[in-house]
């Protein structure tokens, strides 16, 4: 097992988090107030835009494969290297299905 480094921008709030931990479960044990509901990859309010690092996030259904590039789906991501995120940034695809549905990411 390996631990890195995960750092929230504008909070300041660094936490320790293994390679084996998803991003979300940490912020909880931790007591970080980050945003979540589905937990299973799909509805994207746990979003945080990947300003440095690198995440594996296989389960990340709701991102395109562009967006898992940027963006990062705490409840599903797993930290590779130390890592910035910007939480509460949520990518183009949620605009959409926000406007449309209003409802969790179905993207076709
Ligand atoms: S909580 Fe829904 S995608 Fe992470």
């Amino acid at each position: 097992m390996t631990e890195y480094t995960v750092e929230f921008v504008g909070t300041g709030e660094t936490i320790t988090v293994s390679d084996k931990q998803t991003i979300l479960k940490a912020c909880i044990e931790e007591g970080i107030a980050q945003e979540y509901s589905c937990r299973v990859g799909m509805c994207l309010a746990c979003s945080a835009e990947i300003l440095e690092g690198d995440v594996t996030q296989p389960a990340a259904r709701g991102l395109t494969d562009e967006e898992a590039e940027r963006f990062a789906l705490t409840c599903m991501a797993r930290p590779q290297s130390d890592l910035k995120l910007d939480r509460g940034v949520y990518p183009p695809s949620i605009e959409g299905d926000a406007a449309a549905a209003g409802t969790a990411a179905d993207d076709d």
